[in-house]
């Protein structure tokens, strides 16, 4: 039964075991409550001191697990009035949410993967069918990339001018000096078991996503596992819903695949989820939810318990890319839409390319159980399997606690180039917004009045070496509403940085 609302907060119960990180335990012990309704909206939690000296740990842990749970919408505090939980009370909690604890991924499934004719889009939708592939892929196709070393403020490029190189020749060498002629073969198209354990390891302490090995399967990058989606997940003329503005790499994914792209808008939440009740024909919808891209939006926990129930009801999927996660500059990574999932509607989508690089091309999906076989089949038919040593270097470089490590490194070096953009970044500029706050990822998007004024202070920046993005860009053809400049900071060093906002002061001014 679900408590009333106003019954104070009853800590018995909550048993932690000091072996363990005690926040992380505290947190994952008031977010089941606070999910299954054993604490209501609108409980009152004591303060951190009291609830430490009852569980007999420090202020620090529950300070620490209070900051967790504020950011990821769970609870909210009023100056002199305390801490209140906030779990939107009117949202349809996906079945089963109150009764269970989180134990994965989902169980129980229909594996159902049949389509339904599209019969009706709306206004809020762009609805583009090219009926050839040939035809689609001229209208959809990524630009060549930018080649040469990263200047700034290139999008999507990490530091990696920080990676140990010299660690991972190593382990490479190590591979290779006497492989295991056992596995130079054909290798299993899901990827190498023990790099699938590790990521699973990985995803359950960093992000408390209960997942297992079997759920996991390597790709090469990201784009591979959104682009396996669009094959599976949907048939030609099926509608799939994309953040709009949003990762275009994704959205040219499906439009390939032959789906409609159906952009929904994008507000301070995150994807405006009531909207996809109206395209009565669409079941998967692909989101960004820790970091919205290009925007930056964190998707509320409201938005996400509205998309999960939306999944629930259409019997749908949702495609959640989790590519720059563990860039948060306040906190912990926040916990992902998948680990809220308790019908198995999601796809978790993972990449190396953000905490090493690109041209790694590694990255993971972790999957609901019955699209584990699926997608692995496919991929068989695709590639046969990826290259065995990356994988296998990749392994060892986690096992070794290199990775973690790295990570560490990474986002210290992405905070400090953050920090020398916002303290060199010209103020005043005219029809530019103020730079916006940067709590999390690899780039801000400045609103700009007008996509005239973008594109006249994207060519004057190019005009001095400086790389920005347009906002335009990202939005789908015929819908855009704003414009702006999108700018990575963390490609290159804070001096890169100082010297490249300056020569942009000089050519704005
Ligand atoms: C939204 C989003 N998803 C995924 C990726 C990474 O994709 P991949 O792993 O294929 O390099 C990027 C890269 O910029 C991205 O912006």
């Amino acid at each position: 039964m679900l408590a009333q609302p106003g019954l104070p907060f009853d800590p018995s119960g909550i048993v932690l075991d000091r072996r363990q990180g005690l926040s992380r335990q505290l947190y994952q012990q008031l977010r089941c409550r606070i999910l299954d309704g054993r604490i209501s909206s609108g409980t009152r939690l004591p303060a951190s001191r009291d609830l430490a000296s009852v569980l007999g740990i420090s202020r620090n842990s529950v300070v620490r697990t209070y900051d967790q749970l504020y950011a990821e919408g769970f609870i909210h505090g009023r100056v002199g009035a305390g801490t209140f939980v906030t779990l939107p009370e009117k949202l349809p909690l996906p079945e089963k949410l109150s009764t269970k604890l989180p134990t994965g991924l989902g169980a129980g499934l229909s594996t159902s993967l049949s389509t339904k004719p599209i019969q009706s889009t709306d206004d809020m939708v762009s609805p583009v069918w090219v009926n050839s592939a040939f035809g689609r892929l001229q209208q959809y196709h990524l630009p060549v990339p930018k080649a040469g070393p990263p200047k700034a403020f290139r999008v999507g490029i990490p530091a990696f001018d920080l990676f140990p190189f010299h660690v991972w020749s190593k382990l490479h060498a190590a591979f290779w000096r006497n492989p295991d002629i056992g596995r130079l073969g054909y290798g299993e198209a899901e990827g190498d078991p023990r790099l699938r354990e590790l990521i699973a390891a990985y995803l359950r302490s960093s992000r408390g996503l209960s997942c297992s090995a079997e759920q996991i399967v390597i790709t090469c990058g990201a784009q591979q596992a959104i682009g396996l989606c669009a094959q599976l997940l949907l048939e030609p003329g099926e509608a799939v819903a994309v953040e709009n503005p949003g990762y275009r790499a994704a959205g040219f994914a499906f439009a390939n695949a032959g789906a409609q792209l159906l952009g929904v808008p994008v507000d301070n939440h995150g994807m405006a989820c009531a909207e996809l009740e109206q395209a009565e024909a669409c079941r998967l919808a692909y989101v960004t939810p820790a970091h919205q891209y290009p925007t930056g939006v964190t998707m509320s926990l409201g938005r996400r318990l509205e998309l999960l129930a939306w999944a629930e009801r259409r019997q749908g999927w949702i495609i959640e890319d989790d590519y720059d996660g563990e860039y948060r500059y306040t906190g912990a990574p926040l916990a992902p839409l998948a680990a809220l999932d308790r019908s198995g509607r999601v796809i978790y989508v993972g990449t190396f390319a953000k905490v090493a690089f690109p041209a790694l091309r590694l990255g993971y999906l972790v999957l609901p159980q019955q699209l584990v076989e699926p997608f692995r089949r496919r991929r068989a038919v695709d590639v046969r399997s990826s290259e065995v040593g990356t994988q296998a270097v990749m392994a060892e470089f986690i096992a070794q606690g290199h990775f973690q490590r790295h990570i560490r490194r990474m986002r210290r070096a992405a905070l400090k180039r953050r920090d020398a953009l916002l303290q060199h970044w010209p103020a005043g500029v005219v029809g530019c917004s103020p730079m916006p706050p940067i709590d999390a990822g690899l780039h801000v998007t400045i609103a700009v009045d007008n996509p005239e004024r973008e594109a006249e202070l994207v060519r004057l920046a190019d005009t001095v070496d400086v790389e920005i993005n347009p906002l335009s860009d990202y939005w789908l053809a015929g819908t855009q509403q704003s414009a702006g400049l999108v700018l990575g900071f963390a490609a290159v060093d804070e001096q890169v940085i100082e010297q490249a906002a300056k020569r942009l002061a000089r050519a704005w001014f």
